[in-house]
Protein backbone atom coordinates (compact mmCIF):
# COMPACT_ATOMS: atom_id res chain seq x y z
CA UNK A 1 0.00 0.00 0.00
CA UNK A 2 2.61 2.25 0.42
CA UNK A 3 4.70 0.71 -1.89
CA UNK A 4 4.63 3.81 -4.01
CA UNK A 5 5.52 6.56 -1.58
CA UNK A 6 9.13 8.24 -1.49
CA UNK A 7 10.83 10.17 1.13
CA UNK A 8 10.64 13.65 0.58
CA UNK A 9 13.33 16.17 2.02
CA UNK A 10 12.81 18.02 4.64
CA UNK A 11 11.19 21.80 4.70
CA UNK A 12 13.98 23.92 3.84
CA UNK A 13 13.47 26.65 6.02
CA UNK A 14 12.43 24.21 9.27
CA UNK A 15 16.15 21.90 7.89
CA UNK A 16 17.88 25.48 8.27
CA UNK A 17 16.21 26.00 11.70
CA UNK A 18 17.25 22.62 12.49
CA UNK A 19 21.35 23.45 11.49
CA UNK A 20 21.02 26.63 13.59
CA UNK A 21 20.17 24.91 16.72
CA UNK A 22 22.80 22.25 16.48
CA UNK A 23 25.75 24.62 15.73
CA UNK A 24 28.14 24.99 18.24
CA UNK A 25 28.96 28.76 17.47
CA UNK A 26 27.87 30.89 20.89
CA UNK A 27 27.61 34.11 18.29
CA UNK A 28 24.91 31.99 15.54
CA UNK A 29 22.30 33.94 14.34
CA UNK A 30 18.94 32.36 13.55
CA UNK A 31 16.89 35.26 11.14
CA UNK A 32 15.39 32.10 9.21
CA UNK A 33 11.93 30.84 10.81
CA UNK A 34 9.37 33.62 10.72
CA UNK A 35 8.03 34.11 14.43
CA UNK A 36 8.51 36.93 16.32
CA UNK A 37 11.19 36.95 19.05
CA UNK A 38 12.21 39.60 21.87
CA UNK A 39 15.61 41.06 22.19
CA UNK A 40 17.05 38.12 24.19
CA UNK A 41 15.72 35.24 21.42
CA UNK A 42 12.42 34.27 23.41
CA UNK A 43 8.94 34.16 21.78
CA UNK A 44 6.72 34.50 24.97
CA UNK A 45 3.40 34.48 25.49
CA UNK A 46 1.63 37.74 25.71
CA UNK A 47 0.31 39.16 28.60
CA UNK A 48 -2.97 39.77 27.61
CA UNK A 49 -3.23 36.41 26.23
CA UNK A 50 -1.90 34.87 29.92
CA UNK A 51 -4.44 36.97 31.43
CA UNK A 52 -7.15 35.32 28.45
CA UNK A 53 -5.71 31.82 29.62
CA UNK A 54 -6.23 32.49 33.51
CA UNK A 55 -9.40 33.44 32.67
CA UNK A 56 -10.40 30.74 30.60
CA UNK A 57 -8.69 28.53 32.85
CA UNK A 58 -10.74 29.52 35.59
CA UNK A 59 -13.80 29.42 33.74
CA UNK A 60 -14.10 26.90 31.08
CA UNK A 61 -16.30 24.24 32.43
CA UNK A 62 -16.88 21.80 29.45
CA UNK A 63 -14.72 20.33 26.92
CA UNK A 64 -17.98 19.62 24.63
CA UNK A 65 -17.62 20.90 20.44
CA UNK A 66 -18.12 24.22 19.98
CA UNK A 67 -20.15 25.45 17.28
CA UNK A 68 -18.74 24.66 14.08
CA UNK A 69 -18.79 27.97 12.79
CA UNK A 70 -16.45 29.00 15.76
CA UNK A 71 -16.57 31.23 18.66
CA UNK A 72 -18.89 33.98 18.68
CA UNK A 73 -16.98 36.66 20.36
CA UNK A 74 -14.02 35.27 18.12
CA UNK A 75 -15.77 35.72 14.84
CA UNK A 76 -17.20 39.52 15.76
CA UNK A 77 -13.97 40.73 17.40
CA UNK A 78 -12.20 39.23 14.25
CA UNK A 79 -14.73 40.75 11.99
CA UNK A 80 -14.44 44.40 13.25
CA UNK A 81 -10.34 44.21 13.93
CA UNK A 82 -10.45 43.75 9.84
CA UNK A 83 -13.14 45.52 8.70
CA UNK A 84 -14.30 48.17 11.18
CA UNK A 85 -18.30 49.12 10.84
CA UNK A 86 -17.89 47.89 7.23
CA UNK A 87 -18.10 44.17 8.64
CA UNK A 88 -21.77 44.52 9.46
CA UNK A 89 -23.31 43.75 6.57
CA UNK A 90 -25.76 40.22 5.66
CA UNK A 91 -23.17 40.25 2.34
CA UNK A 92 -20.25 38.97 4.37
CA UNK A 93 -19.58 35.68 6.75
CA UNK A 94 -16.66 34.41 8.59
CA UNK A 95 -15.80 30.85 9.69
CA UNK A 96 -13.30 30.04 12.68
CA UNK A 97 -10.25 27.59 11.51
CA UNK A 98 -7.29 26.23 12.04
CA UNK A 99 -4.71 29.03 11.73
CA UNK A 100 -4.46 31.24 8.52
CA UNK A 101 -3.29 27.98 6.65
CA UNK A 102 -6.09 26.26 7.84
CA UNK A 103 -8.38 29.40 6.77
CA UNK A 104 -6.51 29.25 3.31
CA UNK A 105 -7.38 25.81 2.64
CA UNK A 106 -11.10 26.06 3.33
CA UNK A 107 -10.93 29.09 0.71
CA UNK A 108 -9.07 27.45 -2.04
CA UNK A 109 -11.49 24.47 -1.69
CA UNK A 110 -14.13 26.41 -2.02
CA UNK A 111 -13.33 28.13 -5.05
CA UNK A 112 -12.08 24.94 -6.62
CA UNK A 113 -15.97 23.57 -5.78
CA UNK A 114 -17.57 26.60 -6.89
CA UNK A 115 -15.70 27.50 -9.96
CA UNK A 116 -13.25 24.20 -11.12
CA UNK A 117 -11.77 26.43 -13.95
CA UNK A 118 -10.44 28.88 -11.97
CA UNK A 119 -7.11 30.17 -11.66
CA UNK A 120 -5.49 31.77 -8.50
CA UNK A 121 -2.58 34.25 -9.40
CA UNK A 122 0.23 34.51 -6.61
CA UNK A 123 2.55 37.56 -6.36
CA UNK A 124 6.19 36.58 -7.53
CA UNK A 125 7.93 35.37 -5.01
CA UNK A 126 5.02 34.44 -2.59
CA UNK A 127 4.94 32.94 0.94
CA UNK A 128 5.83 29.61 0.37
CA UNK A 129 3.30 27.17 1.54
CA UNK A 130 0.60 28.89 -0.73
CA UNK A 131 1.89 27.06 -3.73
CA UNK A 132 1.81 23.27 -2.10
CA UNK A 133 -1.14 24.18 -0.30
CA UNK A 134 -3.65 26.27 -3.40
CA UNK A 135 -2.06 22.84 -5.49
CA UNK A 136 -3.05 20.51 -3.15
CA UNK A 137 -6.57 22.28 -3.29
CA UNK A 138 -6.56 21.17 -6.86
CA UNK A 139 -6.33 24.71 -7.95
CA UNK A 140 -4.36 26.11 -10.97
CA UNK A 141 -1.76 28.50 -10.18
CA UNK A 142 -0.05 31.52 -11.69
CA UNK A 143 2.04 34.02 -10.82
CA UNK A 144 1.46 37.76 -11.33
CA UNK A 145 4.71 39.61 -11.17
CA UNK A 146 5.58 41.71 -8.01
CA UNK A 147 9.06 42.05 -6.84
CA UNK A 148 12.03 43.44 -8.48
CA UNK A 149 14.99 41.49 -6.47
CA UNK A 150 17.77 43.19 -8.11
CA UNK A 151 16.39 46.59 -7.52
CA UNK A 152 14.11 45.82 -4.17
CA UNK A 153 11.10 47.48 -5.06
CA UNK A 154 7.18 46.88 -6.59
CA UNK A 155 7.15 45.77 -10.25
CA UNK A 156 4.24 48.20 -10.29
CA UNK A 157 3.34 48.43 -13.74
CA UNK A 158 3.97 45.19 -14.56
CA UNK A 159 2.00 44.02 -12.16
CA UNK A 160 -1.11 46.00 -12.95
CA UNK A 161 -0.70 45.31 -16.80
CA UNK A 162 -1.24 41.84 -15.92
CA UNK A 163 -4.23 42.55 -13.66
CA UNK A 164 -5.58 44.30 -16.64
CA UNK A 165 -6.03 41.06 -18.77
CA UNK A 166 -7.79 39.23 -15.68
CA UNK A 167 -11.04 38.57 -15.93
CA UNK A 168 -13.90 36.79 -13.50
CA UNK A 169 -12.39 33.00 -13.62
CA UNK A 170 -9.27 34.51 -12.30
CA UNK A 171 -8.93 35.15 -8.13
CA UNK A 172 -6.10 37.43 -7.46
CA UNK A 173 -4.41 36.67 -3.98
CA UNK A 174 -2.85 39.82 -2.07
CA UNK A 175 -0.49 40.04 1.12
CA UNK A 176 -2.97 42.58 3.13
CA UNK A 177 -0.24 43.84 4.83
CA UNK A 178 4.30 42.80 5.56
CA UNK A 179 4.54 40.72 2.39
CA UNK A 180 6.28 37.73 3.16
CA UNK A 181 8.66 36.97 2.14
CA UNK A 182 9.72 40.10 0.45
CA UNK A 183 8.12 43.23 3.64
CA UNK A 184 7.28 45.50 0.08
CA UNK A 185 3.45 46.07 0.37
CA UNK A 186 0.92 47.83 -1.77
CA UNK A 187 0.70 51.52 -1.38
CA UNK A 188 -2.51 52.99 -1.01
CA UNK A 189 -2.37 54.48 -4.49
CA UNK A 190 -1.92 51.00 -5.51
CA UNK A 191 -4.46 49.58 -3.67
CA UNK A 192 -6.75 51.91 -5.19
CA UNK A 193 -5.73 51.06 -8.63
CA UNK A 194 -6.23 47.05 -7.48
CA UNK A 195 -9.37 47.58 -6.09
CA UNK A 196 -10.40 49.47 -9.40
CA UNK A 197 -9.20 46.51 -11.68
CA UNK A 198 -10.86 43.93 -10.04
CA UNK A 199 -14.09 45.83 -10.73
CA UNK A 200 -13.77 46.52 -13.86
CA UNK A 201 -12.18 43.36 -14.69
CA UNK A 202 -14.49 41.04 -12.64
CA UNK A 203 -11.88 39.06 -10.91
CA UNK A 204 -11.68 37.96 -7.18
CA UNK A 205 -9.39 39.39 -4.93
CA UNK A 206 -8.25 36.47 -2.20
CA UNK A 207 -6.26 38.78 0.59
CA UNK A 208 -4.08 36.73 3.66
CA UNK A 209 -4.07 38.51 6.25
CA UNK A 210 -1.16 37.18 8.53
CA UNK A 211 0.23 40.04 10.33
CA UNK A 212 -2.43 42.83 11.34
CA UNK A 213 -0.59 45.18 13.46
CA UNK A 214 2.98 44.44 12.67
CA UNK A 215 3.41 46.64 10.26
CA UNK A 216 2.39 50.46 10.65
CA UNK A 217 -0.27 49.73 13.30
CA UNK A 218 -3.44 47.68 13.64
CA UNK A 219 -5.69 50.55 11.10
CA UNK A 220 -3.09 51.30 8.76
CA UNK A 221 -2.14 47.61 8.06
CA UNK A 222 -5.79 46.83 7.07
CA UNK A 223 -6.41 50.26 4.61
CA UNK A 224 -5.79 48.16 1.79
CA UNK A 225 -8.17 45.59 2.28
CA UNK A 226 -11.00 47.85 3.20
CA UNK A 227 -11.24 50.10 0.48
CA UNK A 228 -10.83 46.59 -1.77
CA UNK A 229 -14.19 45.28 0.56
CA UNK A 230 -15.59 48.75 -0.22
CA UNK A 231 -15.30 48.57 -3.98
CA UNK A 232 -15.67 44.80 -4.97
CA UNK A 233 -19.10 42.83 -5.10
CA UNK A 234 -16.74 39.73 -4.21
CA UNK A 235 -13.66 38.91 -2.22
CA UNK A 236 -12.12 36.27 0.37
CA UNK A 237 -10.13 36.90 3.18
CA UNK A 238 -8.03 34.10 5.62
CA UNK A 239 -6.94 36.30 8.25
CA UNK A 240 -4.55 34.51 10.72
CA UNK A 241 -3.78 35.17 15.00
CA UNK A 242 -0.55 33.49 15.10
CA UNK A 243 1.68 36.65 15.04
CA UNK A 244 -0.28 39.15 15.86
CA UNK A 245 -1.65 37.05 19.10
CA UNK A 246 1.31 35.06 19.44
CA UNK A 247 -0.35 32.14 18.98
CA UNK A 248 0.85 30.11 16.51
CA UNK A 249 0.60 26.36 17.72
CA UNK A 250 -3.04 27.30 18.87
CA UNK A 251 -4.09 27.13 15.23
CA UNK A 252 -6.27 30.32 15.51
CA UNK A 253 -7.61 31.98 12.14
CA UNK A 254 -10.87 32.89 10.38
CA UNK A 255 -11.74 32.44 6.53
CA UNK A 256 -14.32 34.96 5.53
CA UNK A 257 -16.62 35.44 2.24
CA UNK A 258 -18.55 38.50 0.91
CA UNK A 259 -20.73 38.52 -1.93
CA UNK A 260 -23.00 40.09 -4.05
CA UNK A 261 -26.40 39.11 -1.43
CA UNK A 262 -27.44 37.70 1.72
CA UNK A 263 -28.33 34.09 -0.15
CA UNK A 264 -24.85 33.75 -1.82
CA UNK A 265 -23.32 34.57 1.62
CA UNK A 266 -25.23 31.94 2.97
CA UNK A 267 -23.87 29.08 0.09
CA UNK A 268 -20.34 30.24 1.33
CA UNK A 269 -20.85 30.06 4.79
CA UNK A 270 -22.63 26.15 4.51
CA UNK A 271 -20.50 25.51 1.95
CA UNK A 272 -17.27 26.44 3.94
CA UNK A 273 -18.81 24.10 6.86
CA UNK A 274 -19.45 21.56 4.49
CA UNK A 275 -15.90 21.53 3.50
CA UNK A 276 -14.24 21.63 7.17
CA UNK A 277 -16.49 19.25 8.17
CA UNK A 278 -14.97 17.04 6.10
CA UNK A 279 -11.57 17.93 6.98
CA UNK A 280 -11.34 18.11 10.38
CA UNK A 281 -15.25 18.10 11.48
CA UNK A 282 -15.19 20.85 14.16
CA UNK A 283 -12.82 24.07 14.59
CA UNK A 284 -10.40 23.84 17.75
CA UNK A 285 -11.92 26.05 20.52
CA UNK A 286 -8.81 27.13 22.75
CA UNK A 287 -6.97 29.88 20.70
CA UNK A 288 -10.32 31.32 19.72
CA UNK A 289 -11.75 31.37 23.17
CA UNK A 290 -8.49 33.68 24.07
CA UNK A 291 -8.98 35.95 21.48
CA UNK A 292 -12.54 36.20 21.95
CA UNK A 293 -11.70 36.95 26.03
CA UNK A 294 -9.64 39.77 24.55
CA UNK A 295 -11.30 41.52 22.20
CA UNK A 296 -14.47 41.83 23.89
CA UNK A 297 -12.99 43.37 27.44
CA UNK A 298 -11.80 46.90 26.76
CA UNK A 299 -8.70 46.19 29.74
CA UNK A 300 -7.18 42.82 27.70
CA UNK A 301 -7.93 44.89 24.60
CA UNK A 302 -5.64 47.55 25.42
CA UNK A 303 -3.23 45.69 26.98
CA UNK A 304 -2.95 43.39 23.62
CA UNK A 305 -2.45 47.14 21.82
CA UNK A 306 0.35 48.09 23.64
CA UNK A 307 2.02 44.44 23.65
CA UNK A 308 1.31 44.38 19.84
CA UNK A 309 3.04 48.18 19.44
CA UNK A 310 5.77 47.41 21.02
CA UNK A 311 6.60 44.26 18.89
CA UNK A 312 6.10 46.11 15.75
CA UNK A 313 7.97 49.20 17.41
CA UNK A 314 10.90 47.16 18.16
CA UNK A 315 11.11 45.54 14.35
CA UNK A 316 10.54 49.19 12.99
CA UNK A 317 13.35 49.84 14.98
CA UNK A 318 15.92 47.38 14.07
CA UNK A 319 15.22 48.01 10.30
CA UNK A 320 16.26 51.52 10.96
CA UNK A 321 19.67 50.37 13.09
CA UNK A 322 20.37 47.53 10.72
CA UNK A 323 20.34 49.75 7.79
CA UNK A 324 22.47 52.26 10.11
CA UNK A 325 25.00 49.92 11.03
CA UNK A 326 25.59 48.68 7.11
CA UNK A 327 25.55 52.15 6.03
CA UNK A 328 28.26 53.00 9.21
CA UNK A 329 30.25 49.57 7.43
CA UNK A 330 30.97 51.95 4.44
CA UNK A 331 28.41 49.60 2.10
CA UNK A 332 28.12 50.20 -1.37
CA UNK A 333 24.80 48.56 -1.72
CA UNK A 334 21.87 50.81 -1.11
CA UNK A 335 19.85 49.16 1.75
CA UNK A 336 17.24 52.19 2.91
CA UNK A 337 14.62 49.56 1.20
CA UNK A 338 14.90 47.62 4.74
CA UNK A 339 13.79 51.04 6.41
CA UNK A 340 10.63 51.42 3.86
CA UNK A 341 9.48 47.60 3.88
CA UNK A 342 6.92 46.59 6.81
CA UNK A 343 6.36 43.30 8.82
CA UNK A 344 9.11 40.70 9.87
CA UNK A 345 11.05 40.18 6.69
CA UNK A 346 12.94 41.61 4.19
CA UNK A 347 15.22 39.99 1.27
CA UNK A 348 18.50 41.28 1.71
CA UNK A 349 19.46 40.46 -1.78
CA UNK A 350 22.51 38.95 -1.52
CA UNK A 351 23.59 35.83 -3.70
CA UNK A 352 23.50 32.54 -2.84
CA UNK A 353 27.52 32.11 -2.49
CA UNK A 354 27.20 34.96 -0.04
CA UNK A 355 24.47 33.27 1.90
CA UNK A 356 26.47 30.54 2.26
CA UNK A 357 29.36 32.12 3.35
CA UNK A 358 27.37 34.30 6.32
CA UNK A 359 26.32 30.58 7.39
CA UNK A 360 29.86 28.93 7.05
CA UNK A 361 32.32 31.46 8.69
CA UNK A 362 29.89 33.35 10.65
CA UNK A 363 26.97 31.10 11.41
CA UNK A 364 24.30 33.53 10.45
CA UNK A 365 21.13 31.50 9.40
CA UNK A 366 19.13 32.65 6.52
CA UNK A 367 16.41 31.72 3.65
CA UNK A 368 18.09 30.74 0.80
CA UNK A 369 16.28 33.77 -0.99
CA UNK A 370 18.02 35.80 1.22
CA UNK A 371 14.89 36.37 3.50
CA UNK A 372 16.17 37.55 6.93
CA UNK A 373 13.46 37.44 9.82
CA UNK A 374 14.25 41.11 11.23
CA UNK A 375 13.20 39.64 14.57
CA UNK A 376 16.12 37.73 14.97
CA UNK A 377 18.03 40.65 15.07
CA UNK A 378 19.22 42.41 18.34
CA UNK A 379 20.61 45.65 20.21
CA UNK A 380 23.37 42.88 21.13
CA UNK A 381 23.46 41.03 16.98
CA UNK A 382 23.53 44.02 15.24
CA UNK A 383 26.91 44.86 15.01
CA UNK A 384 27.89 40.78 14.53
CA UNK A 385 25.59 40.83 11.92
CA UNK A 386 26.11 44.23 9.79
CA UNK A 387 30.39 43.15 10.15
CA UNK A 388 29.60 39.88 8.77
CA UNK A 389 26.96 41.51 5.76
CA UNK A 390 29.82 44.05 5.23
CA UNK A 391 32.16 41.22 4.97
CA UNK A 392 30.84 39.09 2.63
CA UNK A 393 29.58 42.16 0.13
C1 LIG B 1 1.72 35.11 4.39
C2 LIG B 1 1.31 34.11 5.41
N1 LIG B 1 0.06 33.63 5.37
C3 LIG B 1 -0.38 32.74 6.25
C4 LIG B 1 0.43 32.27 7.24
C5 LIG B 1 -0.18 31.24 8.14
O1 LIG B 1 0.13 31.19 9.42
P1 LIG B 1 -0.55 30.16 10.43
O2 LIG B 1 -1.12 29.03 9.67
O3 LIG B 1 0.55 29.75 11.32
O4 LIG B 1 -1.61 30.95 11.13
C6 LIG B 1 1.76 32.72 7.34
C7 LIG B 1 2.67 32.21 8.34
O5 LIG B 1 3.86 32.26 8.27
C8 LIG B 1 2.19 33.68 6.39
O6 LIG B 1 3.43 34.17 6.42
Amino acid sequence: MFESLEILPPDPLLGIAAACRQDPNPNKVDLGVGVYKTEDGKTPILKAVQKAIDNLTASEDSKVYIAPQGNADFLSGMTNLLLGEQGNTDRFVSIQAPGGTGSLRIGSELIAKSNPNATVWASDPTWANHVPLMKSAGLNLKNYPYYDTANSKLKADEMLETFSKLGKDDIVLLHGCCHNPTGEDLTPELWTQVADLAVERGFTPFVDIAYQGFGKNLEEDVAGVREVFAKVPEMIIASSCSKNFGLYRERTGMISFLSENAEKTEACRTNALSIARGIYSMPPSYGAALVGLILKDAELTKLWHEELEEMCSRMNGLRTLLVNKLNERGVEKDFSFIERQNGMFSFLGINKEQIDRLRNEDAIYMAGSSRINIAGISNTNVDYIADAVAKVL
